[in-house]
């Protein structure tokens, strides 16, 4: 047996002698290293040894197969390193990489906030399934108002409650601020929010709201006024002219509407503005006393106002996008528009 390991010793030594790239080396482990080759079938053997000369012939067979084995890593690690790697063209061009983007509608949230933030605005955000008494209540709607009919609110059904529904707009978070915070509070609120509309090409069901709130001492109608105007000008035209409109909402006195020049065409006409020349941008207001009453805050002391506006009429406006329905297409030909 011994005299057999030896002349496997000098079999595997030449052969190893003759390995020069991974294919020889491979034909070298099929012969040798695999289950029926030269040292496997050494150590099968091994059972019919007598028992005295085990040991010796054991401990033999084992330094051989333990050197083979080393060999072939070391052998291995070198080929594989050199002959299966492609030499590398320093000179090609990059790949291109497929980048993900910011969404339009996050884009314009982000920008809005950026430029609230620099006036001094903080960021706040509520639940989007709502109560009655903060989407509508505090917010000084009627009982009987049209709002809270079942054509334009999605409810909420729970086991226990029945005044659940999905916010109409972000106004339901101005009242989470004013039950949270002191005055003077400047808080701008985006979100997402809810109305059982037809689905169509200028509406959906479920789309986004911005809304603005600014509490203090003495706020006037001029504060306002020069707070939505200066927001404007720094997010769409910094030479834009403003008309304000009297309008009304149920939570805000006096209520308005407020319209800019057309940032396309200057005010001049365009298909964009409908020839007018004027573009709507938001609802505001002067937080009405009831409501800041029913929110915890002294009218007596406090004045304020609020406005807000829907992002993704602003975002086809800026776009040109004419369908509301590609915001939410997830078709890639549209987003990669928006680098
Ligand atoms: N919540 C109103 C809407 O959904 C928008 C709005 C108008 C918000 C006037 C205000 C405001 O804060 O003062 O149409």
């Amino acid at each position: 047996m011994l005299d057999r390991i030896a002349a496997a010793a000098v079999a595997i030594e030449s052969d190893l002698a003759s390995v020069t790239d991974a294919a020889s080396l491979e034909r070298f482990r099929l012969t040798h290293l695999v289950k029926k080759g030269t040292l496997q079938t050494l150590v099968d053997d091994l059972r019919s040894v007598p028992k005295e000369e085990k040991p010796t012939v054991g401990k033999e067979l084992n330094s051989l197969r333990k050197s083979v084995e080393d060999r072939y890593t070391t052998l291995a690690e070198q080929f594989n390193r050199t002959s299966d790697v492609p030499e590398l063209d320093w000179s090609l061009p990059a790949r291109d990489m497929s980048r993900g983007a910011t969404h339009p509608i996050s884009a314009m949230i982000d920008r809005t906030i950026e430029v609230f933030s620099s006036m001094g605005f903080d960021i706040a955000e509520g639940p989007d399934v709502e109560d009655d008494s903060h989407n509508f209540g505090k917010l000084n709607f009627a009982p009987d108002h049209p709002a809270r009919d079942m054509q334009d609110t999605f409810f909420v059904h729970h086991h226990d409650r029945s005044d659940l529904l999905l916010r109409t707009h972000t106004s339901s978070v101005q009242v989470r601020v004013m039950e949270a915070m002191k005055p003077p509070i400047r808080c701008i609120m985006p979100g997402r929010v809810y109305r059982n509309e037809a689905v169509s090409a200028r509406s959906l069901a479920e789309f986004h709201q911005i809304e603005g709130l600014y509490i203090d001492k003495g706020v006037s109608v001029a504060d306002m006024k020069s707070t939505i105007m200066a927001f404007a000008r720094k997010m769409y035209d910094a030479s834009a002219d403003f008309r304000f409109r009297t309008s009304f909402f149920p939570f805000t006195e006096p209520s308005i509407e407020i319209d800019m020049s057309c940032f396309l065409c200057s005010g001049k006409g365009c298909r964009i503005c409908k020839y007018s020349g004027w573009l709507e941008i938001c609802g505001a207001g002067m937080v009405h006393p009831n409501v800041l009453t029913m929110c915890g805050i002294d009218p007596e002391e406090y004045s304020g106002f609020a406005f807000g506006f829907g992002v993704e009429r602003v975002v086809m406006l800026m776009t040109g996008i004419d369908d509301i329905r590609l915001l939410y297409d997830n078709d890639v030909r549209v987003l990669r528009q928006f680098p």
